[in-house]
């Protein structure tokens, strides 16, 4: 099968691609804007696949959209802003690469009667105290990212009851492993820990996180895309939740840190939700299932980290320290 994977250079899509390529041999066209988190390094290893070709554009651009689409079965939208900081920050480029940009990928889509698959986020639930959001859960998101993601999934969703477009909506839990941008908690504070630099815990630490790695988040986005059924929407929750405080502890202890030497309780996030729980009933009745659990995946990033200083180098010495500088109100070490 071609794919086109809209965000292919950044963390998810990098992985995911990689995946397709490598181990289920779709070939794979790559739409990406290059913004700060994508980066043509997270694809070095199969950038010169016969099977991978990259086109260097936005969502949003219908020229590029039509440039990259031609030949391909379905489209995989993982392109968005990420950062909840960033977006409470910024909120601009959210709204165009969710609202506007989707809404070009569908176009193009629909007019090639292509199957289509939204990647989504628990966050679009918003917080829940105890148990899980399921499918039918209503939609309460906190932040600029999530409300503008919310959006992005009601409008791929107008296009099956509206056109019969056969759409699919993944929503996943927090995702961690190799490449991601370390601007994310888990980097963040392995590669602060590896430098000996302070972990910056917003408020109190005990908010909980749904661990789900990151190769397992993307099998099950190549199941739904297999075996979903038109319109659906499937939770991808992780197998274990955590609160932030002890997942700083335990990257200490990987790291060979002593976490009272390091660990800094900053200002909260406005707004923070407080726990992420998603039921995935309905994924693993297709047959899906998580493989990594998270004290051997946490173990693996770490270990992942350390021995790539060559992709983690450039980032921590270029823009993302003035990122650091304006977010934390302290330069990194
Ligand atoms: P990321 O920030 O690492 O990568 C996003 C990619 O999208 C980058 O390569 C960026 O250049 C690209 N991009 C951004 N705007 C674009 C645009 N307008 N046109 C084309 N490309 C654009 O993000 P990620 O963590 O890999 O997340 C991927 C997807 O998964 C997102 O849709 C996110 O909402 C969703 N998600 C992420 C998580 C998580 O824990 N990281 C969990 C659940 C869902
Ligand atoms: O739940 C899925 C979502 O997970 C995705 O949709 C988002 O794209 C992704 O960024 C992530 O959102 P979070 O806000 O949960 O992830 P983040 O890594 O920013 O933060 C995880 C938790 O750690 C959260 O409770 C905030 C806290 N945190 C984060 C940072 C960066 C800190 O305590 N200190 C930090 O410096």
């Amino acid at each position: 099968m071609k794919l086109l994977v809209c965000g292919g250079a950044g963390f998810i899509g990098s992985n995911f691609a990689r995946l397709r390529l490598l181990e289920h041999g779709d070939e794979i066209v790559v739409l990406d804007k290059l913004t700060y988190a994508g980066r043509e390094e997270n694809l070095h290893d199969i950038r010169e696949h016969a099977g991978l070709r990259f086109v260097h554009g936005a969502i949003e651009d219908a020229e590029a959209v039509a440039g990259a689409i031609e030949g391909c079965r379905a489209v995989v939208n993982f392109a968005a802003e990420t950062h909840v900081d960033r977006s409470i920050a910024e909120p601009d480029a959210f709204v165009t690469t969710h609202a506007l940009g989707t809404y070009v990928l569908l176009e193009a889509a629909r007019e090639r009667g292509l199957r289509f698959l939204q990647v989504s986020t628990d966050e679009v639930y918003g917080s829940i105290e105890e148990g899980s959001f399921t499918e039918h859960s209503p939609l309460a998101p906190s932040s600029p990212y999530s409300a503008t993601k919310t959006g992005a999934d009601l409008l791929v969703s107008s296009y099956f009851h509206t056109y019969g477009m056969e759409t699919l909506i993944c929503r996943g839990s927090n995702n961690y492993g190799p490449y991601q941008y370390p601007e994310k908690l888990i980097p963040l504070m392995v590669l602060n820990a590896l430098a000996g630099d302070p972990l910056p815990v917003y408020g109190d630490g005990m908010q909980v996180r749904n661990w789900l790695y990151v190769t397992d988040f993307g099998a099950a986005i190549g199941h739904v895309l297999a075996h979903g059924g038109p319109g659906e929407v499937y939770n991808v929750g992780g197998p274990d939740e955590c609160p932030n405080i002890e997942v700083v502890h335990r990257i200490c202890a990987l790291a060979g840190r002593d976490p009272a030497e390091l660990i800094e309780h900053v200002t909260d996030r406005p707004g923070h939700d407080r726990r992420y729980s998603l039921s995935s009933e309905k994924v693993r009745a297709l047959g899906w299932e998580p493989r990594m659990r998270f004290a051997d995946g946490l173990e693996q990033t770490v270990a992942w980290y350390r021995d790539n200083p060559w992709w983690w180098e450039p980032v921590r010495s270029g823009d993302y320290r003035e990122y650091y500088a304006r977010q934390y109100g302290r330069e990194l070490g």
